[in-house]
């Protein structure tokens, strides 16, 4: 059987860096392999745009997964054709296959039937697992579905059971703090958790135009002009029978993000005009961990400064830190902020951490995501 997961893990020189997808697709491969099944392994790395890129190739991935599962995982040099046949042919029964990345292939991303029609027909059922790639219409994630049976993983499973009931069944009281430079990027979540939860905190860059859009001077931060209306009537709708807004009250401000630069703290209204907003500040945490106080459940996507350079990670990293100590049910949107939890060993003390970027995005403004609605299993309700 055919089982697509999302392996596209950060590499460096030829080392995975952060292996949580892998990890975290182990108990549907080890499934499969307990019920005797050929599980033949599909994934794609990176973007290489239709053609073989030496330095995206599967191959540390079946690695990395062998060694996770000890036992040997094969891997094959192409994804259809002649040779991923014959290897697919010499598999017994409980073994694995790892494919070559399908995206070397320009029929992937362009969902082409013809090259969904040559994966599918190495195997006799569909297993998608990867909901971190189910927002994109590709061959190995929606068009296959068209031609074999096609049912869920149980990472794909989790991932729409937490983040479905977020959409469909929130609890009670429920917080989402939202992270991360661009309102243009996550308007549709925001609007979408507005209706949903009772406090909506914002950080990032972000806040710096909710923060405008209020009358504050920002310096030279980055502000979206663009943005502002769509800010000021997120504002206004804020406690109009949906979320309440929690803006920042402090922020940590520099020149530039570089690391060794001279930083201060300031109040939201005394950003000087030469200086960028970089990190929200400690009394900002402290906010937000407040509001988060008695919350049946917290949902956060995002990191709160430019978490990639020192010392703007604190803020990001403080709210981990306290949400980690939180009674409250605590489901992370994935994305940037995986790397911050796993720096700090946090993960593994959040309820959920979701493994998709894009795709958990996506699926929290509500859009019907692609590699979910090929699924023969899925829940139309
Ligand atoms: C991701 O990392 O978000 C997924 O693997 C999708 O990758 P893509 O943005 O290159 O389609």
């Amino acid at each position: 059987m055919l089982l697509r997961v999302d392996f596209n893990v950060p590499i460096k020189d030829g080392r995975i860096q952060d292996d949580t997808r892998i990890r975290e697709a182990l108990p549907t491969v080890e499934d499969l392999m307990g019920r005797g099944a050929r599980v033949i392994l599909m994934t794609h790395l990176g973007r290489p745009d239709g053609q073989v890129d030496e330095a995206a190739r599967t191959t540390p991935l079946a690695a990395r997964l062998g060694e996770l599962l000890e036992r040997p995982v094969k891997h094959v040099d192409d994804c259809v054709g002649p040779a991923a046949e014959a290897a697919v042919n010499a598999m017994r029964d409980g073994d694995i296959l790892m494919l070559e990345n399908v995206r070397f292939h320009p029929g992937e991303t362009r969902n082409d039937p013809v090259f969904a029609k040559q994966l599918a027909s190495l195997g006799d059922l569909y297993v998608n697992d990867a909901f971190g790639t189910a927002h994109r219409a590709h061959a190995s994630t929606a068009g296959i579905a068209q031609f074999l049976p096609a049912v869920a993983g149980l990472l794909m499973e989790r991932e729409i059971a937490t983040l479905g009931r977020i959409m469909t069944d929130p609890p009670h009281p429920l917080v989402a703090i939202i992270g991360g430079s661009k309102i243009s990027t996550k308007i549709g979540v925001l609007k979408s958790l507005m209706q949903r939860v009772d406090r909506l905190c914002i950080g990032g860059a972000m806040a710096c135009t909710f923060l405008k859009a209020k009358g504050l001077e920002m310096g030279r931060s980055l502000v979206e002009e663009d943005q502002l209306d769509v800010a000021r009537s997120l504002l206004s709708s804020s406690g109009q029978g949906g979320g309440t807004l929690v803006l920042p009250l402090d922020a940590v401000v520099a020149p530039e993000a570089r690391p060794g630069v001279p930083v201060e703290t300031v109040g939201v209204d005394a950003v000087p005009p030469d200086m960028k907003v970089l990190d929200v500040g400690a009394m900002t945490v402290e906010r937000f961990l407040q509001t988060c106080d008695g919350a049946a459940a917290v949902v956060w996507n995002g990191p709160l400064g430019v978490y990639e350079v020192a010392p703007f990670d604190r803020g990001t990293d403080a709210l981990a830190q306290g949400l980690a100590g939180s009674d409250a049910e605590t489901i992370i949107g994935g994305g940037d902020l995986v790397a911050a939890l796993q720096k700090q060993h946090l993960a593994e003390r959040m309820s959920f951490v979701s493994t998709g970027g894009g795709a958990t995005l996506e699926f929290l403004e509500g859009r019907t995501l692609p590699g979910i609605a090929a699924l023969n299993d899925r829940n139309d309700a």
